[in-house]
């Protein structure tokens, strides 16, 4: 198990095949699915193994149960990019200390300059949550995901390594 990092309630750690049908699942789920855009088997089987895609697991660390997965991509650059930030327990902060454990790790063990996300602009809880941990919105993608015949927009959101330090204080 390559276990990235751990905290409080939750540990992180990359996804293998045994998590591929889990990963499948939480992408298909309605509630889920209206905010991202899926990727199919072949590429997650892909992020399994490549140097550039991760798919990671958030677990619990007393029960070893899976809450919720993020992608990471473009690992090969000095600005990564999460998407695919799922929580499959809701509610209960887990979103939160994952995306702060993920963050810890891009920045402090990892030396990325730039992380970055994508979000729908009517996300709101996901929107709350980035820019509450730091990110900036900076700028709008308009119109650009076509979702069962209706145009939608983007927010990209960035934060930057010297953003990250300052805010830890
Ligand atoms: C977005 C998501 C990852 C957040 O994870 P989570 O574990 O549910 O969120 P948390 O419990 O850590 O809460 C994070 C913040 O959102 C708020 N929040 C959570 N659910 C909410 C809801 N239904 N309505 C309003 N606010 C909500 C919390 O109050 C908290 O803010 P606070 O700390 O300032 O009070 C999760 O809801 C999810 O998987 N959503 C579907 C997929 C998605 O939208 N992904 C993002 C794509 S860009």
């Amino acid at each position: 198990m390559e276990i990235l990092i751990a905290g409080e309630r939750l540990r992180l750690r990359r996804a293998t095949l045994d998590d591929l049908n889990y990963i499948m699942k939480l992408q298909a789920a309605p509630e889920n699915l209206k905010f991202i855009v899926p990727f199919d088997e072949n590429y997650h089987r892909k992020n399994f193994t490549s140097a550039d895609k991760m798919d990671v697991i958030a677990e619990e660390i007393l029960t070893g149960e899976r809450v919720g997965y993020f992608m990471l991509r473009k690992l090969d650059t000095p600005c990564a990019e999460f998407t695919h930030v799922i929580i499959d327990k809701k509610g209960r902060g887990y979103g939160r200390e994952a995306f702060k454990l993920l963050l810890k790790w891009a920045f402090e063990i990892k030396n990325f300059h730039r992380i970055w996300i994508d979000c729908k602009d009517y996300n709101s809880v996901a929107l709350h949550l980035y820019e509450s941990l730091g990110f900036v919105r900076e700028g709008l993608l308009r119109e650009i995901l076509l979702t069962n015949g209706v145009y939608e927009n983007l927010f990209v959101l960035g934060m930057l390594d010297r953003e990250y330090k300052r805010d830890k204080g």
